[in-house]
């Protein structure tokens, strides 16, 4: 189990390096191409439309495909990701254990739904559950990033607009603690031509941890987002989510979520509301 991960680590860097060339490159699209569609529209387009193509993406261990859907009229590509693995014990590359280890699409699914619910649903690609040469799997629509922000950091980019940029980071940070992704590499944000992120691949989110990761994280919060954070119920998750969400997954989500509210109302109390909400 060890190995797998430490294969994995050197897999996931291998991917992200090849990235930084050829990959980049193929997915550097120009935003004028993108296709004005709602949400109905694309998940009618990723439920229905037809694969035309398919390349495997990087040489991770979990193989996700890049495919090529048309419907006729509409070309476009998606990211179908079918892993789904559980295990009761996991050793980490870093020495630690891992309990209720779990490895799964589902999460991508549930990560889609939850980002509805908070009013984040243009960070996170549109996602449905679909079969691919007989397996499910999950299959978001591509945006059209342009650089990782792995690379972003590599090459000492700066964003035109700091605070716009900030703001966008602050909300993918609150995200990533709810989530509590034990995988938020700098690879699964991808940025757009104009300074946009979208935020991929959950697939080892919804621990069942019910502390924050990383608090020291959370500096500032987007206001709606934090009165939506109050207002989300154990209920509306768990049936928002259904069936990719166990019951605890959805009560450590919910103890996060009591942690993550707190801590920003200490920090309202120390620094003033002006310092922490925007
Ligand atoms: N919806 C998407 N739109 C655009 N690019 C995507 C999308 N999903 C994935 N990609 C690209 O494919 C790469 C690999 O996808 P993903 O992050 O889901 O899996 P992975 O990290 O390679 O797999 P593993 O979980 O095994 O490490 C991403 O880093 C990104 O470059
Ligand atoms: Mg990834």
């Amino acid at each position: 189990m060890f190995y797998r991960r430490v294969s994995r680590a050197f897999a996931l860097a291998v991917c992200l390096a090849a990235a930084s060339g050829v990959l980049a490159e193929a997915n550097t699209q120009n935003l004028s191409n993108e296709p004005n569609l709602t949400e109905e529209q694309k998940i009618e387009f990723l439920l229905h439309a037809k694969v035309v193509d398919s390349h495997e993406l990087g040489v991770g261990i979990t193989h996700p495909w890049r495919l090529t859907l048309s419907d006729g009229t509409l070309t476009h590509d998606a990211a179908f990701q079918s892993v789904d693995e559980r295990k009761t014990v996991m050793k980490l590359a870093d020495g630690r254990t891992e309990f209720n280890f779990r490895d799964s699409y589902d999460f991508n699914l549930a990560a889609r739904e939850l980002a509805k619910l908070l009013g984040l649903d243009d960070m996170l690609p549109v996602t449905v559950e679909r079969k691919w040469k007989g397996n499910s799997g999950s299959l978001s629509w591509w945006v059209p990033w342009w650089k990782m922000e792995l690379d972003r950091k590599k090459e000492k980019l700066e964003p035109p607009d700091a605070e716009a940029w900030n703001r966008q980071m602050y909300k993918v940070r609150v995200f990533d603690e709810l989530i509590y992704d034990t995988d938020p590499t700098l690879g699964n944000v991808l940025i757009t031509q104009d300074w946009k992120i979208w935020r991929i691949d959950f697939t080892r989110a919804f621990r069942q941890n019910h502390d924050l990761r990383t608090p020291k994280d959370l500096v500032q919060c987007d206001r709606q987002l934090l009165e939506k954070l109050r207002q989300l119920s154990y209920e509306e998750v768990l049936d928002k989510t259904k069936p990719h969400l166990s019951k605890s997954e959805v009560k450590a989500l919910i103890a996060r979520r009591e942690k993550i509210v707190a801590y920003f109302e200490k920090l309202i109390a120390q620094k003033g509301e002006g310092a922490v909400l925007y």
